[in-house]
């Protein structure tokens, strides 16, 4: 393969869920932004004709982001359909009928994981492989053996250099920004390690339950649905060594080392939640024992973090939507002026949801004769509205062949080892009442490291 541009782009699961939220609004994105010119195919197993595609198109934008006319009906000039089973040689007879004269299409696989093996092996049999990159979704896998497995599948037809694994999470501007802001402020780094930080929170709160997603979320849980891959990205960008090079692999490699010295989650540093009412959600089994909220404590084993603690903690229906890390700088070592310094006084907050924000907190003087003083933050804060959409990002990257902001296999599987030890009910799970922060169990985790970082969001930014 070499490195030039995919030639068309072809999206299983045409008709699905992805498909409607992610993938319409992206290829308006790409036709609008970056011209983008090309066949668009998209597959499915529904009966249905190029015309319901479209209307479905239409459906998905209006509900997502909004129509942009000129490059709607571009988009919709560019949109062919072939309707078939996954399983039938003739789908992808038509298939490879549809891509006319392009040689190096790209395959998006918004399908369930266990149908990308009879994708892959057909469209290698259909002639559609060759050349190709195939793009599939996170989680990758339910735990490290099955992610294993269906890298072993994919690798029969793709080799890793064309297999790009999307989290979208690194698709979003703020959590590049973690980087950015980290590696480009020489004053910021020197304090990034053991000396200097007490502990480490990331928080993904949301505001809304499961919703319409019943039947996917009971298969997977909050562990493995954000805290595997989403959350561990960002304690990655936030802890991981300066990437030296520009290649592709310059970030990832960095991360690697750091989610290699990540060390497995142990039953006490668990605590998982579920809320109120999660169980009367349509799909939801009756006596499910699902987490939809998760607190950790974790360590990552390098002489830059050794002994720091890292609390992650995400959840649904919390009082709340909003995603912050915290890092924490240690207290001063001598009451100077004779006050005492709040533990949390000195830190650096960083935003990631639903507005962008980086903040330093210091504590200043009150004005006036006693010397003590107050918490403040310098804060850095701007509106998201106009920041390119991960999932549009994301592809136009992979059409590229620029694999940088994907996943890699040996992340995936590093990520996997790291929560490997306590999925599945391993640990208890406590109720928590839709609108708090989740079990009460979760303070007792964090203990006098805490307390935890609870997010303020301003009414009018609020989900
Ligand atoms: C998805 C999860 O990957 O990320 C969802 O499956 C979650 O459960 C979503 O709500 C959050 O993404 P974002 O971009 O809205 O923060």
């Amino acid at each position: 393969m070499t490195n030039a541009a995919s030639d068309a782009l072809v999206f299983f699961g045409a008709t699905g869920d992805l498909a409607y939220k992610q993938i319409f609004p992206a290829l308006q994105g790409l036709v609008r932004d970056e011209g983008f010119n090309l066949p668009i195919v998209g597959v499915a197993k529904a009966g249905w004709n190029l015309e319901q595609l479209k209307a479905r198109a239409k459906d998905s934008l209006e509900k997502h982001g909004g129509i942009d006319q000129a490059a709607f009906e571009k988009l919709l000039n560019l949109l062919c359909y072939v309707d078939g089973d996954y399983n039938d040689a003739n789908t992808f007879t038509q298939l490879r009928q549809q891509l006319g004269k392009a040689q190096r299409p790209l395959h998006y696989l918004a399908i369930p994981p266990s149908l990308f093996g009879t994708v892959a092996a057909n469209l290698a049999k259909g002639g559609c492989a060759a050349n190709a990159r195939v793009v599939v979704e996170k989680p990758f896998g339910r735990d490290l053996a099955s992610a294993q497995e269906l890298s072993r599948i994919l690798h029969e037809f793709f080799p890793e250099e064309n297999i790009f694994r999307i989290d979208h999470y690194l698709g979003k501007e703020p959590v590049q920004n973690i980087l950015y802001t980290r590696f480009a402020n020489p004053n910021f780094e020197p304090l990034f390690n053991r000396d200097h930080v007490r502990s480490i929170q990331i928080t993904m709160a949301e505001g809304f339950g499961v919703e319409d997603r019943g039947k996917f979320y009971d298969e997977v849980g909050a562990m493995r649905d954000v805290v595997q891959n989403h959350m561990l990205q960002v304690l990655a960008s936030l802890t991981m060594d300066p990437p030296t090079g520009e290649d592709h692999d310059a970030v990832r490699d960095r991360k690697a080392e750091l989610l290699k010295a990540v060390r497995p989650l142990a039953p006490d540093t668990v605590v998982r939640g579920q809320y109120e009412g999660y169980r009367s959600v349509p799909g939801v089994k009756p006596g499910s024992s699902v987490e939809t909220f998760v607190a950790v404590r974790l360590y990552v084993d390098s002489w830059r973090w050794a002994g720091v603690p890292i609390y992650i903690r995400a959840g649904k229906m919390l009082p709340v939507t909003c995603t912050e890390a915290t890092v924490e700088f240690k207290r001063p070592p001598q009451e100077t002026f004779g006050e005492h310094v709040p533990l949390n006084s000195a830190h650096m907050r960083i935003r990631i949801s639903p507005d962008v924000a980086i903040a330093v907190g210091v504590r200043v003087k009150i004005p006036g004769e006693r010397r003590v003083g107050r918490d403040v933050e310098l804060e850095m804060h701007r509106q998201a509205a106009d920041d390119m959409p991960p999932y549009e990002r994301l592809l136009g990257d992979a059409m590229r062949g620029n694999s940088e902001l994907f996943s890699r296999q040996d992340l995936v599987e590093a990520q996997w080892r790291i929560v490997d030890p306590i999925l599945g009910n391993v640990t208890p799970f406590y109720s928590y009442l839709p609108g708090t922060w989740g079990p009460e169990e979760a303070g007792q985790l964090i203990g006098n490291d805490g307390p935890w970082a609870d997010p303020v969001v301003e009414k009018a930014t609020k989900c």
